[in-house]
């Protein structure tokens, strides 16, 4: 009860501020949220269907499937691949991912497509001599794990498809033949020159005299032209067993990377037991192990829920137990998580609410709880997210991924796609801080045929009475359980629509650093003060925290919201 008195205390000393006369519309439910605060969100709306993607071509090829009488994961395989061309920061048949599906029936399943470390990957293969973690996890062609993305559209596909596979990648090939860059994806490519220059296929594929295509330039990619023909023909076998494993295997021995044709041949996409919370009378579904997702929002949800509410949106009081929240479900996180097939994890136990009300216990209510000495989660952003709602109401959460932003640098040569950098996700040195500092768990160590641990939570929400509410999910690295969590608060808890809540900012905190993160602006300087005088180490981040894709239920049909902090698109009917 005291502690629920102190939040209170704090949580209207912040709230009971004078409301700023100017600025954007306010933002629903009961947040406090600064005038610095200006993104707003353009929501879509559609009857029938939705479609929410990182870029507006993927989303449209998308709503072209479903308007053919294709279901939700037609249109996620022809979003997939259609994100291969449009955004190849993260976009992805060289890298991998994860869908929780739900069907209108209430069927929910997950599909894990992770990449897999080579057979001749090894704990200590990042090292050098003095043990200390090099860049060749993050560069080169040591860093790319062996690529799951085709095998899991395609195994998708034939369990709940209904269009011919061909038909779904049309749209891919239509645009890798030719479409316009617009100025979000030359900015990205620019940012990323350097790394694309330094390998010959990837200069070759991205570069025009050195610099990304301008703005309203044609990008033309016949080499993954062939590509994707080649994997429309013949699916997975051509991409695992054929012409294109050959060339993959082929750039492995051109760059001195590991992956060999057995490697190639071995993979396969896992159905899997998709994570069930509960949450305030809500049901959540999201992606179990290998990603860490499912769980980690699981353990900062349950911590949270035995508050009978929580302070008002952007007050201290709110910040600090979110905060500690996240910080308990990261310590376990980097602790016990990591591949199923390889490690015993306590999963009953850290799902349980008599657990997370043993975590809640330890939350002092004025007073941040530095984190011990633990493992922590490194980071990588450039992930992609999409939503999709089709008409007969299967819902498709997709959240893929290269790691960084455009992988490891390596265009596999003549086949003109990116191969991922996934091998940073594992514990390249355990024990050790790694190269931002951070030290991580041997649970998540790198071995041969191994998954490395995923932070992806592409997620399913129901109401009370078990009816799709919304599906979400977000690229961000550890940034994406916290992201999707906050988003999944605002709308359950601050009672925001879901524009607000998407648009809304966010913090961060992951165990180590001992940091809660901000975006600038999204938290008042008198709040920022109030963290820190209750012990917070307040650091206002470099970018913005996740982007966010994500529909909700409404009265006449569905909400898609791209996040306002980049340059996707919805789009309904
Ligand atoms: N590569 C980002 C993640 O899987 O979490």
């Amino acid at each position: 009860m005291r502690k629920i008195l102190a939040l209170v205390i704090v949580s209207l000393f912040v709230a009971c501020a004078p409301p700023k006369p100017t600025g954007p519309a306010p933002i629903s439910g009961r947040a406090v949220i600064p005038a610095t605060w200006t993104l707003r969100s353009r929501p879509v709306t559609g009857r029938h269907a939705m479609v929410v993607s990182a870029h507006p071509l993927a989303t449209q090829a998308g709503v072209e499937i479903l308007k053919k009488g294709g279901n939700a994961i037609d249109a996620a395989v022809a979003v997939g691949f259609a994100l291969e061309v449009v955004l190849p920061d993260a976009g992805n048949i060289g890298g991998g991912g994860f869908i929780v599906h739900r069907t209108a029936g209430g069927e929910v399943t997950a599909l894990d497509y992770r990449e897999t470390a080579p057979a001749a990957a090894t704990h200590n293969m990042f090292l050098d001599a003095g043990g200390n973690p090099t860049d060749k996890s993050e560069i080169g062609h040591l860093a790319s794990g062996v690529p799951g993305s085709v095998a899991g559209m395609y195994e998708a596909w034939k369990k709940y498809g209904s269009l011919p596979w061909a038909s779904l990648i049309a749209p891919a090939i239509r645009l890798a033949q030719g479409h316009v860059v617009d100025s979000a994806r030359s900015r990205d490519i620019r940012s990323d020159r350097e790394l694309l220059a330094r390998f010959p296929a990837s200069r070759v594929q991205f570069l025009v005299s050195d610099s990304a295509p301008p703005p309203g330039a044609t990008w033309r990619q016949p080499d993954l032209v062939r590509t994707l023909q080649l994997i429309s023909d013949s699916g997975p076998e051509v991409f695992y067993k054929g012409q294109i494993a050959d060339m993959i295997v082929a750039e492995m021995q051109r760059g001195g990377g590991l992956i060999t044709k057995d490697d190639l041949r071995r993979y396969r996409a896992k159905w899997r037991t998709p994570i069930k919370l509960t949450y305030r009378g809500h049901t959540i579904y999201s992606m179990p192990p290998a990603s860490s997702g499912g769980v980690t929002m699981g353990e900062i949800l349950n911590i949270l829920e035995g508050y009978d509410t929580l302070p008002a949106f952007g007050t201290p009081a709110y910040v600090h137990i979110v905060t500690e929240a996240m910080r308990r479900a990261f310590i376990d996180r980097n602790r016990w998580l990591g591949d199923p097939d390889f490690v015993d994890m306590p999963l009953e136990r850290l799902l349980s609410k008599s657990y997370a009300a043993t975590l809640r216990a330890q939350i002092d209510p004025t007073h941040a709880t530095p984190t011990p000495p633990q493992p922590a989660a490194g980071e990588a952003t450039h992930t992609t997210h999409y939503s999709i709602v089709d008409s007969m109401g299967n819902a498709a959460s997709v959240t893929t991924t290269l790691n960084g932003g455009f992988g490891s640098g390596v265009t596999v040569t003549g086949a003109g796609f990116l191969l991922n950098n996934e091998m940073d996700d594992f514990a390249t040195a355990p024990g050790k801080p790694n190269m931002y500092g951070l030290v991580q768990g041997e649970a998540n160590a790198v071995a041969g045929g191994k998954r490395m641990l995923s932070a992806m939570a592409p997620s399913i929400v129901l109401d009370s009475a078990g009816n799709l509410q919304m599906v979400v999910g977000t690229p961000g690295g550890p940034t994406i359980i916290t992201s999707v969590t906050q988003v999944i608060l605002n709308v359950l808890d601050q009672h925001m629509s879901l524009p607000d809540a998407v648009a809304a900012p966010r913090i961060h905190h992951q165990a180590l650093p001992d940091q809660t993160y901000y975006e600038r602006g999204g938290l008042s300087d008198a709040t920022v003060r109030a963290l820190e005088a209750m012990g917070h180490k307040m650091e206002q981040r470099r970018g913005t925290s996740g982007i966010i894709a994500a529909i909700a239920k409404t009265a006449g049909g569905w909400v898609g919201v791209a996040d306002p902090r980049y340059a996707g698109g919805a789009l309904g009917f």
